[in-house]
């Protein structure tokens, strides 16, 4: 594949992807349902045009996953091709430059709610397979793709689809492309991913809210209840105090923290243009990279309740609701680590109130073995394009089925083409152009050396012992 071909192809690729984006597959909110499956009916779609004998919308208690099969190529390697076509709500919509769901380009840069995480990378997987078709007629390896719609939102339809049909994950090798380069010009593989632990905690003081002259001064007030319990879960030096919780932890090895110190790291850039604030928090003994990868997290996203209205309304509210949730690392257990959260807060909380925690949803955290052969083969892809093979770091981000994706024993590639600053689940998200491009020819490069690097063909299968 030559660097001219893509592009003169790059206004009518442009164009499609901007069709894919401007359709607003938001799995959390159910107003957007209908569009979700009209995302996943545009993939779809687009596999067949791209000469996939096999083409299925799965259903589920949910939004559908779109799985896909390439024409079988006999004895070659088979790559499982996993994304998300789902998005983040975009708000708060004044931020946005320009509509979060109206694809424009500024600046060689794409802003769209999804453009990065993950419809961006999704098409850029598309293209480089069309690449290679058109390089050579017929594929040079089996591809299988399967994109869910709930990544974002904790659903379960591909969980109940890959239970029941595990046999859908059997491959050589199960290509994940939703993260980021480490830095421009420098691409990466990912060791781990944080896992999940999302809930809800809801606090009732009263029978209804109250006037707060009449009652001020002896009322039990349900957000100060609750901003108690939520102070109380962390300590202001950033520690989590729910018991056991740092025990399960496997620290980072000192061949990943030897790494790790190597890597370029500018960390009054990094707070001023990408943090955005004036500091750093949480625990000072550990480095950025062991707060952000290795350890685990205790997050406020939100709280309900009270009066949040124009102007001022004086009233002692009896319900408030935070949103909270829990980043974990290798070594720990998304349901565990719930029980463990109820049963903090139910500590915790006065006699006099009704504290409930709501577990939402979750995932467990994944670490990865990048010692297989395929991991070698993208970093020959990457190198071809970039001058740079892969760094080896972790993710502070989750995609909860990826332990699933490795469950019938083929590698997991966790890696992309975003940029860090691509402002995932923010305002103004955006991709470079520059990256959808070069990931084109980087994935290209990687589907023709896979194909040629012997991995799968029954001769290089490792024995199986009984
Ligand atoms: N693409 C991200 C995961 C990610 C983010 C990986 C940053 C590496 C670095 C993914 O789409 C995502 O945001 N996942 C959610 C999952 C959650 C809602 C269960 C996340 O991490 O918050
Ligand atoms: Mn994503």
């Amino acid at each position: 594949m030559n660097r001219s071909l893509v592009a003169s192809e790059q206004p009518r690729m442009l164009q499609e992807l901007s069709e894919f984006l401007s359709i607003p597959s938001v799995s959390a909110l159910p107003v957007h349902t209908a569009d979700c499956r009209s995302a996943a009916e545009w993939l779809r779609r687009h596999l067949a045009g791209l000469g996939c004998p096999v083409t299925e919308i799965i259903e589920g208690p949910g939004h559908p996953v779109v799985w896909a099969e390439s024409p079988q190529v006999p004895g070659q390697p088979t790559l499982l091709i996993y994304g998300h076509y789902d998005v983040q709500p975009p708000d708060p919509l004044d931020e946005w430059k320009t509509p979060p769901f109206s694809p424009t380009v500024r600046d060689g840069k794409l802003f769209a709610r999804g453009a990065s995480d993950d419809k961006g990378q999704v098409y850029c997987l598309l293209k480089a397979y069309e690449a290679v078709l058109n390089a050579r007629r017929q594929p040079p390896l089996n591809v299988h793709f399967i994109f869910e719609g709930e990544e974002e939102c904790g659903g379960r339809v591909i969980y109940e689809l890959l239970n029941r049909e595990p046999e859908r994950t059997r491959a050589d090798a199960a290509l994940v492309c939703d993260m980021s380069f480490y830095a421009p010009g420098l691409p990466a593989v990912y060791t781990a991913l944080r896992g999940l632990c999302y809930a809800e905690i809801s606090v009732r003081t009263l029978d209804r809210d109250l006037h707060s002259g009449t009652y001020g001064g002896v009322a039990p007030n349900a957000i100060e209840t609750l901003a108690r319990i939520l102070c109380q879960l962390k300590s202001e030096t950033g520690e989590i105090r729910i018991p056991g919780l740092y025990e399960a932890v496997e620290p980072p090895t000192p061949a990943e923290l030897a790494t790790w110190k190597q890597l370029p790291f500018d960390r009054e850039g990094f707070i001023r243009d990408e943090v955005t604030g004036k500091v750093l928090t949480g625990l000072k003994d550990r480095t950025v990279f062991e707060r952000v990868w290795a350890l685990p997290t205790f997050e406020i996203h939100g709280i309900r309740g009270g009066f949040v209205g124009e102007g001022a309304k004086t009233v002692i509210p009896a319900q408030a609701t935070a949103k909270v949730s829990l980043r974990l690392v290798p070594g720990q257990d998304f349901e565990k680590v719930g029980r463990e959260l109820e049963r903090t807060v139910a500590k915790i909380a006065p006699q006099w109130a009704e504290v409930r925690v709501n577990l939402l949803h979750g995932g467990n955290p994944v670490q990865v073995d990048v010692s297989a052969p395929a991991f070698e083969v993208l970093d020959q892809a990457f190198e071809a394009v970039t001058g740079h093979t892969a760094v080896q770091v972790r993710a502070g981000g989750s995609i909860p089925i990826i332990p699933e994706l490795g469950l019938t024993g083929a590698p997991v590639i966790l890696t992309g083409i975003g940029l860090p600053d691509d402002g995932l689940h923010s305002p103004n998200e955006k991709l470079d152009l520059t990256q959808l491009w070069s990931g084109i020819e980087i994935f290209g490069g990687f589907f023709e050396l896979f194909a040629r690097s012997g991995v799968g063909q029954p001769t290089h299968r490792p024995a199986r012992s009984a």
